[in-house]
């Protein structure tokens, strides 16, 4: 039960079995996208044993083990019983990923590296890049060792890395362990908190390693609910920077081919505009939160037929935690309006600090 039915006061349902398709999730800033997502996500995690991975942007997830104060003893037990993993600085780990087990493109990505306008300088780092792999250097004394030896391609990539500042990224699992290994247990709920980096860079890296591995080990057919909050941060339909081209080609990939594989999305964002319509287009379910535009509303009826017109008209109107539910996930079309999470959220709005 995620709620209840608008008009009627019905308990309100989804079919758990339907999130092997993909589903786009949209709404204004503010109108409860990520607590209604969670309260789906709750729902889904207690009725089925699909493991689902969290790209969470703005640490709404990182309290997701808990069950809030006053949840119904019956659900908090169920919730109890499931794992729920969060890697970042306030979680169970950190999210880590070790650069050297990236794949070669990825790495490339990061140091800003073009096979193509800079042939030179591409292959002397694969070269690099290999000896790193041998040495391992750790962090500590990964310039020096780079700068060692005399090989002038050592010390470019030295210099690379240092005007990039890549090195010092918090990403990185210098031997420890990575993120990928924790998504390889398949807990119930992985949440990877991205909103605690530093640099821009870093949690489009993490995401990027995430997906092209879940995607490298398609082959497994091990089914995967993959949620991307905010996805217009990671999968635009113009990316600028090496890394976001690899990140939208990576999930309109899976959004194209995944579904065989037991690899499903949750795309979730404010501007169905600012998701490449290569992923949007493959979505079969559906949900609308409150949302103001006009031209939003119109794209998402001719994106998703199947959404009756006249709903589509009410969500500009709707108050907060109101929600559409169409497509296969909804036996019909429905307007809900959600019910209480389980789980504490994370992140919150940061209030006016009043005077006394
Ligand atoms: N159904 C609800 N019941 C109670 N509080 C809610 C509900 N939905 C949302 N809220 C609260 O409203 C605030 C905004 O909700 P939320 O963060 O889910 O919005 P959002 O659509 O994800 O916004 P953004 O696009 O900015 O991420 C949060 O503080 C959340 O706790
Ligand atoms: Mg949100």
């Amino acid at each position: 039960m995620i709620g209840t039915q608008a008009d009627t006061g019905q308990p309100a349902e989804l079919l758990p079995a339907k999130f092997n398709r993909h589903t786009f999730w949209c709404g204004q800033s503010g109108s409860g996208k990520t607590y209604a997502l969670g309260v789906v996500l709750e729902q889904l995690i207690a009725a089925t044993r699909l493991p689902v991975v969290i790209l969470d942007p703005n640490s709404d997830f990182t309290r997701f083990h808990e069950t809030r104060p006053g949840t119904d003893a019956t659900a908090a037990d169920t919730w109890a019983g499931r794992t729920v993993k969060v890697l970042g600085p306030t979680g169970h780990e950190p999210l880590h990923v070790r650069f050297i087990d990236l794949p070669t493109r990825t790495r490339a990505a990061i140091m800003r590296l073009d096979p193509v306008a800079d042939p030179e300088t591409y292959n002397a780092s694969l070269r690099v890049g290999e000896q790193l792999r041998e040495n391992a250097p750790h962090r500590s004394d990964i310039h020096e060792w780079l700068r060692s030896g005399g090989d002038p391609d050592r010390r470019r990539f030295a210099m690379r890395l240092e005007n990039l500042g890549t090195a010092e990224w918090d990403l990185w699992a210098w031997g420890g362990r990575d993120a990928r290994d924790v998504i390889d247990e398949e807990h119930d709920a992985t949440v990877l908190d991205l909103g605690a980096f530093r640099e821009p860079g870093e949690p489009k890296a993490a995401a990027l390693a995430v997906l092209d591995h879940l995607w490298e080990k398609r082959e497994q057919r091990r089914p995967r609910l993959i949620v991307i909050d905010e996805a217009h941060n990671l999968c635009s339909p113009d990316p600028s920077t090496p890394v976001e081209r690899l990140l939208t080609e990576r999930i309109v990939q899976i959004a194209a081919e995944g579904r065989k594989f037991g690899l499903w999305l949750v795309l979730s964002t404010q501007r169905p505009s600012k998701v490449h319509p290569n992923a949007l287009s493959q979505c079969d379910n559906v949900a609308i939160m409150r949302m103001n535009a006009p031209l939003d509303l119109a794209a998402l009826g001719d994106a998703f037929g199947f959404i009756p017109t006249e709903l589509l008209a009410r969500a500009t109107t709707f108050a907060q935690g109101q929600a559409i539910f169409a497509g296969g996930f909804s036996a019909q079309p429905q307007v809900v309006q959600m019910r209480d999470r389980i789980t504490v959220e994370g992140g919150s709005d940061v209030p006016v600090p009043m005077r006394d």
